[in-house]
């Protein structure tokens, strides 16, 4: 099922997905209460056990791999169905933004996330079980950089966490580039967009595929 007026943003780390929504945010400054941005793992008990269990600090130094977190790879993608659930169905979700108050809601991050991450440590069947009945968003904006440019980018991060690697980075591009054609399938507007371009050059692509939401044309 597509969930209409739900985006997402996608990539690797240090694609720089929070920093186009912050971008996408200025833009609907001018229209109160249309446009509301969000991200997961969340800032909800769940999402903040997560984030807990992504860091690095304290592990012994040979750690950093995935599959070394302190739960299973398994109870990790687990968390994040979890997770999600709740900022889908929660008060205040997703579902009641979008569907009842009728607002435009763009999350950093959804099911793609745990599609990809999570199939390199789970396989992809206990992802897929964990996030099919979930509801599809409107639109998918994909940015794209490759794992050197990823692992660039994430290597001057105080905290790095247990995926931020270049070898699980380039499996990560690759687990984006074989789900967007089957998203697309689904019925989702998937547009991909050159994450190496500056962060303004990326913006300007990322609103002109909002700006094609019925939701955003009736607005502005
Ligand atoms: P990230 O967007 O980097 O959060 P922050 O900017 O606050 O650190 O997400 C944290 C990590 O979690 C990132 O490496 C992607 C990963 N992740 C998954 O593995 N599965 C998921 O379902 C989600 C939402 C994120």
């Amino acid at each position: 099922m597509i969930l209409d007026n739900f985006a997402v943003l996608e990539g690797c780390d240090g694609s720089g997905t929070t920093t186009q929504l912050e971008l996408l945010s200025r833009r609907f400054a001018g229209i109160p209460g249309l446009f509301y941005a969000t991200a997961e793992p969340t800032r909800g008990p769940v999402g903040e056990l997560i984030r807990r269990l992504l860091k690095e600090e304290g592990r012994p130094k040979e750690s950093g791999v995935s599959g070394e977190t302190r739960v299973s790879p398994e109870t990790l993608a687990r968390l994040f169905a979890a997770d999600r659930a709740e900022h889908l169905y929660g008060s205040g979700g997703i579902v009641e933004r979008c569907s009842v108050r009728g607002e435009l809601v763009v999350s950093d991050r959804y099911s793609p996330s745990s599609l990809v991450y999570q199939a390199i440590d789970c396989g992809e069947e206990l992802s897929r079980i964990l996030n099919e009945s979930f509801p599809l968003p409107e639109l998918l904006v994909y940015i794209d950089i490759d794992g050197e440019t990823a692992e660039k980018r994430i290597a001057g991060r105080p905290d790095r966490e247990i995926f931020e690697h270049l070898e699980f980075q380039e499996k990560v591009r690759k687990g984006y580039l074989k789900l967007l054609p089957a998203w697309e399938k689904s019925g989702v507007r998937v547009l991909t967009v050159d994450g190496s371009r500056s962060p303004e050059e990326v913006a300007e692509g990322v609103w002109r595929a909002v700006a094609e939401m019925p939701i955003v044309k009736k607005a502005i």
